[in-house]
């Protein structure tokens, strides 16, 4: 089968590498010239782990190809993927559609036969609907179906994500297009993926409700957090405790300093949108996109606080700088209002991250200074402030940072450490809703 791949970014890049991988014929079209060719020179213009090798494997297997010209990877197309960015509109919170709509007009103007047209960007309710409307009026003679095939890929874990999902949701309006869709992801079906097959609008309304839900389960755990911390409980406890109830579940019930990335930001406040406009108003996920934004912008008074008052003139070393760890994704991170903020109130920061420091800076006040690792960054300084929880940031024993660091003050807004071992070693520790004293 044929498949036109539209958008070489995080979601086109790592759906058309593995639906090569199920032995698709994939061309993926980039327009931005440097990702393009960056692609074609066999580089990934992103971090994910094990895309790299999935990708040569493919592209050397002639399965998986990259090309700037829509119209060459059109030809023969069965089922074209729109893939491109929905970022927030300026002003509106909107998600802004001009991409999504362009590509459509590319791809009514230059099919050459029947093809089915699926949305895989996150879009509003009822953008399946307009590009129907915009195929039909540039194609009235020609043959096709429209579709929604929402992702829920993570970043970090994008590959596994896709090949073992906890379902496949696919919107669609004939039956052809959903044995179309069927057919191509038929190897997740043999490994029993339930799928979900229902109306366009539902399916793009399941990736808003996914989403937001889970953010919302995230943002009601923080609050839980701050309320251990007031009546002296372990926020870890409580959420392992919620989350054996089957009904809860236990993912999504990590505490910390408010959600980032490229997804759930976005995601709440467009379907806060959607609500308002519907006359449908979201008020949980409304509440949810305040209170995220307002964690994230007093997490740095965490860090005055523990510091007595004042940063002025103290070394801070800042652990972890991407929205997550096992990506180099600044979008919407916590690290950018929590760093700005103590630059602002004149504290040298030292900063490490494994994989996001170069996408960083951008992000970050130029007087960040960027250290070679965690040891190089925590050397000398007068506090540790944890921000993302990647691997080797754990592997570092307190001993360690006792015998490099000048201060002993640790604010690790990712529970990394055990609060325990961290005070028995002579730091002044604090985490998130874990504010229980020490047992004898
Ligand atoms: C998310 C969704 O999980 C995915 O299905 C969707 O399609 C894209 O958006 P992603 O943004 O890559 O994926 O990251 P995810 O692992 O979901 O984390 C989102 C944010 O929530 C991060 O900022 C993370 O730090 C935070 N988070 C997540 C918590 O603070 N606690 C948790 O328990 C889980």
């Amino acid at each position: 089968m044929r498949v036109t791949m539209i958008g070489g970014g995080y979601v086109g890049l790592v759906s058309g590498a593995c639906f090569a991988q199920f032995g698709m014929e994939v061309a993926v079209v980039e327009v931005d010239e440097r990702k393009l060719s960056a692609l074609q020179q066999g580089k990934i213009p992103i971090f994910e782990p094990g895309l790299d090798t999935l990708v040569a494997e493919n592209v050397a297997a002639g399965r998986l190809s990259f090309t700037g010209n829509m119209d060459e990877a059109l030809v023969g197309a069965e089922v074209v993927f729109i893939a491109v960015g929905t970022p927030t509109r300026r002003g509106d919170g909107h998600a802004d559609l001009t991409y999504v709509y362009q590509a459509v007009e590319q791809v009514a103007r230059k099919l050459t036969g029947y093809a089915v047209i699926v949305t895989k960007s996150t879009v509003p309710v009822g953008t399946g609907r307009k590009v129907a409307e915009i195929m039909r009026a540039a194609r009235p003679d020609l043959d096709f179906d429209v579709a929604s095939n929402p992702e829920f890929l993570r970043e970090g874990s994008a590959i596994g994500d896709f090949m073992r999902p906890d379902r496949v949701v696919i919107g669609v309006e004939s039956e052809r297009a959903e044995a179309v869709l069927r057919t191509l992801y038929r190897p997740l079906f043999l490994i029993e993926t339930p799928i979900v097959v229902t109306a366009i609008e539902t399916a793009e309304l399941i990736k808003y409700a996914a989403n937001s839900f889970l953010a919302m389960k995230v943002t009601f755990i923080n609050e839980v957090a701050d309320l251990c911390e007031r009546v002296g409980a372990d926020v870890h406890d409580v959420a392992r405790g919620m989350g054996l109830d089957g009904r809860i579940g236990r993912k999504f019930l990590h505490a910390g300093p408010g959600f980032g990335g490229s997804c759930f930001p976005k995601d709440t406040l467009a379907m806060a949108r959607i609500g308002q406009d519907a006359g449908a108003p979201q008020r949980l996920v409304e509440t949810v996109v305040q209170v995220n934004d307002a964690r994230k912008s007093t997490m740095a008074k965490r860090v005055t606080t523990a510091c007595g008052g004042s940063v002025r003139g103290k070394k801070i070393a800042v652990w972890g700088l991407t929205f997550k760890p096992e990506t180099d994704d600044m979008r919407d991170a916590p690290s950018i209002p929590v760093v700005s903020r103590l630059v602002e109130e004149g504290a040298d920061i030292h900063a490490f991250d494994p994989e996001g420091m170069e996408a960083a800076k951008p992000h970050l006040p130029g007087a960040v200074v960027y250290e070679t690792d965690a040891i190089a960054a925590v050397t000398g300084a007068d506090v540790l402030v944890v921000l993302t929880e990647w691997n080797v940031f754990r592997a570092v024993s307190p001993a360690r940072l006792k015998a490099v660091m000048k201060g002993r003050v640790i604010v690790d807004l990712r529970n990394i450490f055990d609060p325990t071992a961290m005070r028995a070693d002579g730091f002044k520790y604090s985490s998130i809703g874990r504010a229980v004293p020490d047992r004898a």
